[in-house]
């Protein structure tokens, strides 16, 4: 399916925003590991890929009530685990496979985790060698990819240095961890988004956290968290945030939007760059939650240095997409990961960027873009990308002519009312 989108005078309005999709997976999984009771989940992402992890948990014999607008899932503990009538299909989702991975491990019985064309080309070993070290059977295809076989094994727990930062490889590792015999302890670059570090304490879990280490002792129980509340995701908002700042006179604003410390390195971007936003945290715990205004204003172009990446992996697309429409030079280094995400995003967003007519230069590990460049309406190539759909849809709303954004469903993965959205909340 193809979508075609012109340009726009600008966009205002209060956007309702679709749940946390990092903090979707999380809830679904803990609350499925807890032994018994239920946890109500309110405001799950329904999108593709958490719907991937509810799958994989379902043939495992977890079950789910629909309560209204809510989702109950019906604790059974990993011990309780059945044996899946065939292999687990992760989708796209790169969360549900690695998150999954973690506990797998450590299951009484094999497993097989699969995944569409896209995620079977991701790296796996990442979170397969250090498994490894704790002492899990997986069988990778090709040494790094999925299909993935998991051998369930007795696990111990381990002194591991991040070498990347990487939540999801974090949380497959504590995950591990809780199945093992003694402490696993993570150091090195810990620094990545800290929802399981959160989230887990909810469910009964004793966490300890430092800035320089993380550590999970093994065999503590998960029990029911009662209920948990996901906020609005500050990815999907990005957009929105982002089209602000492109159309003169437009304003957004968002209520219960996530505001965790750990995701906000596009907000600070933008405030460097010179956007009109305003936010305060109104929830503390277990993840701070809030409101955020943004209005036009006329952005600079930014330097973006190594530490801030993993504050803003996933706004990188769009990110780019407004380094045209600022004034002066945009500089992305240390992004190395974007070349494993659901495409190789350094090489979408610049073919992309190209196709539109701007001038863009590319590093191993980033992007250099010198703007304003005005950009004209083109045939977007997604690459089966959510992020870059969703990205290069904001790029037309301001270029000259129409665009057509090529397999535009594939927003369906983090926001599927993302086109019901732009139209609602877009003057023409
Ligand atoms: C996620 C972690 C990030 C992010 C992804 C979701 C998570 O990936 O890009 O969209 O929920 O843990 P990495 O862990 O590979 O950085």
């Amino acid at each position: 399916m193809n979508f075609t989108i012109n340009p726009i005078k600008r966009l205002e309005g209060n956007v309702p925003l679709p749940g946390d999709k990092s903090l979707s997976h999380r809830a679904l999984i803990f609350g499925a590991l807890a032994q018994g009771g239920e946890t109500k989940i309110s405001n799950l992402l329904q999108g593709a890929d958490v719907l991937s992890t509810k799958n994989c948990l379902a043939s495992m014999g977890v079950q789910f009530e629909d309560k209204g607008n809510d989702l109950l899932v019906k604790g059974l503990g990993a011990s309780n685990f059945k044996v899946p009538g065939g292999a687990l299909n992760c989708g796209n989702s790169g969360t549900t496979i690695r998150l999954l991975m973690g506990p797998l491990s450590a299951l009484s019985f094999s497993t097989t985790l699969i995944g569409d064309e896209s995620l079977s080309k991701r790296p796996m070993s990442r979170v397969s060698d250090p498994l490894a070290q704790m002492g899990a059977q997986i069988t990778l295809t090709d040494g790094n990819f999925a299909p993935i076989n998991i051998k369930g094994a007795p696990l111990k727990g381990i002194n591991y240095q991040l070498p990347k930062a990487s939540a999801q490889v974090k949380t497959a590792l504590l995950l591990a961890g809780l199945f093992a015999d003694g402490a696993t302890t993570l150091t090195g670059k810990i620094q990545s988004r800290d929802h399981t570090e959160r989230l887990l304490p909810a469910f009964g879990v004793n966490v300890d956290t430092t800035d320089s280490h993380i550590s999970i002792m093994g065999g503590q129980k998960l029990s029911s968290a009662g209920s948990i509340h996901i906020p609005g995701d500050i990815s999907s908002a990005s957009f929105w945030m982002a089209a602000a700042c492109i159309h003169k006179g437009s304003w957004m604003e968002f209520d219960n939007i996530s505001l965790n410390p750990t995701r906000v390195g596009f907000l600070k971007v933008l405030e460097r760059m010179g956007a009109k936003v305003d936010y305060q945290i109104e929830v503390e715990k277990p993840e701070p939650i809030g409101s955020l205004r943004i209005e036009y204003a006329p952005l600079a172009g930014v330097t973006i240095s190594k530490e801030e990446i993993p504050s803003l992996i996933d706004e990188i697309p769009i990110l780019a997409v407004l380094a045209t429409y600022a004034e002066g030079e945009t500089k992305i280094t240390g992004a190395k990961e974007l070349r494993f995400k659901e495409s190789d995003r350094i090489e979408a967003v610049a073919s992309n960027l190209k196709s539109m007519g701007a001038k863009v230069e590319t590093y191993e590990d980033g992007l250099c873009i010198k703007g304003p460049q005005a950009l004209r309406g083109a045939k977007i190539e997604t690459f089966h990308d959510h992020r870059i759909a969703m990205a290069f849809s904001i790029a037309a709303l301001g270029a000259k002519g129409s665009t057509e954004i090529i397999d535009s469903q594939t927003v369906d993965i983090s926001y599927p009312s993302f086109f019901e959205t732009l139209k609602k909340y877009s003057i023409t």
